[in-house]
């Protein structure tokens, strides 16, 4: 395709032609990479128009609500695949052959232990401490382990530490559960698949042993597998700029899981079942829809609405399915909470205020109850879309790291603070 641009017209009647870059799906984007050499920068509180990099991962279409990972739709790997699988799609770009997918198993088999070490990091989080904090804590505190040996302009070693993450992550949040409520942490079993060995080093004792239900574990993988990557969201993006000054992958997963932590990004799930149970009955549905639309007051309705989904969440639909698998599976299917939720939905959906702002369920509405209906506490919610997101947040930084474009992350002000001013001594000042 010939070489298309834009013309901008600068103040003076000065011009420039800009490069218009053409992705393989989706808005053309505009080159601006010289603009500041015209002195000037470009303004988007909150990156709404900005592409922060070129990648070949993941595909959002938010008006048509479109997920693709890698090409291929979120539901037809919710449907036909597993996380193993999806995850060496995310990082390898196409799926594996039998051969291939045996491979990668055993590699991150060889990694699902954590050092007997990390043991000692545990006791000195307070017992009442977040989940979410201790697991910041306890995966930035890989990279004490993992740092000397790790050179990150080697892709062999930026690999290895891609498999340490993914493999030991289950391991890592299921011991910050085990550590909460005060009981001994489980090694990981390699015979078991990733979500049925997470579920039962978080439900095994060493007095007791116990088989996962097939029906939870399959649920709890579709959970993995829609968490996976959602392309430059607060967290990856997190991760990538963390990761462009070059600096440990252990520690920027560490900050990749603190900018999740947040309620407007992977705390909604807890925060969407805490407001259920706080509406509480189907009759006070309206008073907090109410409350959703008024201005002056900070309540918003927890898992609706999406920076990027103008639509209903792909996601948010193979979770609604999942949460019906499960509560019948646990025999809850006539839970009041479940039936409150499908309710607010309803009613949102139709409501002017939802409709005129394309306001609808994302991933987060229902995987709080799917999630609580499989035994999971609420504390434990967002670890677990932390533990899955690691696939998609390792992705980005491999592609990252290796892409011949890499730089240091590193945007630019509109800075309204004083001019230049003298200093004013202590005795002159007012
Ligand atoms: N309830 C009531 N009003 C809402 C909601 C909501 N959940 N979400 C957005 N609005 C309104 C908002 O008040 C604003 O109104 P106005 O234009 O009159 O000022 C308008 O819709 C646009 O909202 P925004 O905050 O400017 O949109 P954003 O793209 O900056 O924020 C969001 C997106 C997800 C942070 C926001 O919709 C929200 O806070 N939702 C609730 C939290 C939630 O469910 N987050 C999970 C996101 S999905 C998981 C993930 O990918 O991390």
């Amino acid at each position: 395709m010939a070489d298309r641009k834009v013309d901008l017209i600068l103040p003076g009647d000065e011009g420039m032609e800009l490069p218009l870059q053409s992705p393989t799906l989706g808005n053309d984007v505009i080159n601006i990479q010289n603009l500041s050499g015209k002195g000037y920068f470009t303004y988007d509180p909150g990156f709404v128009s900005t592409a922060s990099c070129e990648s070949t991962i993941t595909y959002i279409d938010g008006a048509e609500g479109v997920l693709l990972y890698r090409g291929y739709p979120i539901e037809q790997l919710a449907e036909h695949s597993d996380f193993a699988e999806v995850s060496y799609l995310l990082m390898n770009g196409e799926l594996p052959n039998v051969q291939q997918k045996q491979e990668f198993q055993d590699k991150l088999n060889n990694h699902t232990l954590v050092h007997e070490q990390m043991r000692n990091f545990f006791n000195g989080f307070r017992r009442d401490a977040h989940p979410m904090a201790i697991m910041c804590g306890v995966v930035g505190a890989l990279s004490s382990f993992y740092h000397d040996s790790l050179d990150v302009n080697d892709p062999t070693c930026r690999e290895t530490a891609a498999f340490r993450l993914i493999a030991k992550m289950p391991t890592i949040a299921a011991m910050c559960y085990k550590y909460s409520i005060g009981l001994p942490f489980m090694y990981p079993q390699n015979s078991m698949g990733y979500a049925e060995n997470f579920l039962n080093m978080m439900y095994a004792t060493p007095t007791e042993t116990t088989t996962p239900n097939p029906v939870l574990a399959n649920a709890m993988d579709k959970i993995f597998i829609l968490h996976a990557d959602h392309e430059q969201n607060a967290s990856t993006s997190t991760v990538r700029l963390a990761g462009s000054t070059g600096a440990n992958p252990f520690a920027c997963i560490s900050a990749g899981i603190a900018a999740l932590w947040g309620p407007a990004h992977g705390g909604a799930n807890e925060a969407a079942l805490n407001m259920l149970m706080e509406i509480g009955d189907v009759s006070r549905v309206g008073q907090f829809i109410k409350r959703a639309k008024d201005k002056n007051d900070p309540f918003r309705l927890m898992g609706f609405g999406h920076r990027v989904y103008k639509n209903y969440d792909p996601r948010a639909k193979v979770m609604r399915e999942t949460c019906h698998q499960v509560l019948e599976e646990v025999g809850l299917k006539d839970d009041p909470i479940f039936k409150l939720a499908l309710e607010l939905e309803r009613i949102a959906l139709e409501d002017d205020y939802f409709v005129e702002k394309k306001l609808y369920p994302n991933v987060d509405y229902y995987s709080g109850i799917t999630l609580s209906a499989i035994g999971i506490p609420s504390a434990m919610f967002t670890v677990i879309f932390a533990l899955a997101r690691t696939v998609g947040w390792v992705s980005h930084w491999l592609e990252m790291m290796s892409s011949p474009e890499l730089r240091i992350g590193r945007p630019r002000q509109l800075y309204t603070g004083s001019p230049c001013r003298d200093y004013i001594p202590m005795k002159k000042r007012t």
